[in-house]
């Protein structure tokens, strides 16, 4: 056993956390928790990762499923393209006839990319690939005292080279968990436990007080501004929704009618907006409530302003084409992104 796996295995079955796809060979759900835990913490991912697969057992279940109900199972997790990948990618698994078992053939399989591909290939079968995630950038960059910027491919690479040399062949799946557990509880990004570590002897990056400073990024990702009007139309009993076609942050969701404009505007100038003007005039009668909620989301790379304009129509709904009008408690029906579900919740206790 080699001096940094040495301690890094002794610490790792002392302190590692009881997690359900630890305690699993089976790629089907190896899988499914990678895709959860690709943009979600481990303690909001858990409840998600169960149901998922109480829901659908197997890929066959999940390829045969309306992709409505994957989106609904998922809603909430955020990064929705995740869901819809893995709809796919079950059909891809369905096609081959078995869960694909080398590293290039999982690579193949749809919103599967290096990282996922090497956990899955080394959790389910052993490959021995290292799998390379935040968690075991930071460590190894720590450790060896790496200062090339880790959102660049030449850090990347460097960085996978180091990994990939330590990894024991014989034990490519320890090897994987452990790196992520000791990134994730000991190494971790704000105040790691350098008092208390294993490899604190080797580390170069405290021995040259760099702790702070390791791992390097370049620059940080430019978060761009979005401003949204929601129209919240309702009888009281119905209201209308409209499924997302636009490919970007919730492709497939549903939302209430929605006005979309370049920067931020108040009520008073949403009239001079063309879209809500033809939205008023097709409700006549209707009492306009103004602005009755308020949120703003922050994802990784936008943040969404949002505010709420809440209509309420005596009489039937009017519902122009591309719309649905859907009976207030059969919303549960639809996957919505959840910043529109909390003011739901709020407006009608659903
Ligand atoms: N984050 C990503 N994959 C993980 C795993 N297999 N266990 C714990 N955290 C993770
Ligand atoms: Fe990470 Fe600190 Fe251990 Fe170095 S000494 S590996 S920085 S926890």
């Amino acid at each position: 056993m080699d001096e940094i796996c040495g301690p890094l295995f002794e610490w790792y079955d002392k302190h590692k956390r009881d997690l359900p796809w630890r305690a699993t060979r089976v790629p089907y759900y190896i899988w499914i928790s990678e895709v959860i835990l690709q943009q979600t913490r481990v303690a909001q991912g858990y409840d998600y990762f169960v149901r998922f697969i109480e829901h659908f057992p197997t890929v066959e279940e999940l390829a045969a499923a309306p992709e409505d109900e994957v989106m609904r199972l998922w809603q909430g997790l955020g990064y929705y393209s995740r869901a819809r990948n893995l709809h796919a990618a079950a059909k891809q698994v369905v096609a081959l006839g078995e869960f694909p078992r080398t590293y290039e053939q999982i690579r193949a399989l749809k919103g599967v990319g290096d990282y996922t591909a090497a956990a899955i290939a080394s959790f389910a079968f052993d490959v021995p690939k290292a799998a390379v995630d935040g968690n075991v950038c930071r460590v190894w960059a720590r450790l060896f005292g790496l200062d090339t910027p880790i959102d660049t491919a030449r850090g990347k690479q460097q960085i996978t080279e180091v990994a990939q040399a330590l990894l024991p062949v014989a034990q490519a799946a320890k090897y994987n968990q452990a790196v992520m557990e000791f990134g994730a509880l000991q190494c971790t990004p704000q105040s790691p436990k350098c008092d208390e570590c294993p490899l604190a002897h080797k580390c170069v990056a405290l021995a040259t007080g760099r702790v702070g400073e390791l791992p390097m990024k370049s620059h940080k990702t430019k978060v761009m501004p979005r401003y949204m009007s929601y129209l919240y139309i309702h009888n009281g009993e119905e209201m209308l929704l409209h499924k997302r076609t636009a490919n970007d942050i919730w492709l497939n969701l549903y939302e209430l009618p929605l006005i979309e404009t370049a920067s931020a505007i108040g009520a008073e100038e949403l009239f001079c907006v063309p879209e809500f003007v033809a939205w008023h005039a097709m409700l006549p009668g209707a009492v306009y409530k103004g602005a009755t909620g308020t949120v703003k989301h922050v994802l990784s790379h936008r943040v969404l302003h949002t505010v709420f304009y809440e209509f309420e129509v005596e009489g039937a709904l009017p519902c122009p084409e591309g719309f649905v009008m859907v009976p207030l408690e059969e919303l549960g029906r639809y996957a919505l992104p959840r910043l529109i579900e909390k003011y739901l919740e709020e407006k009608i206790g659903r």
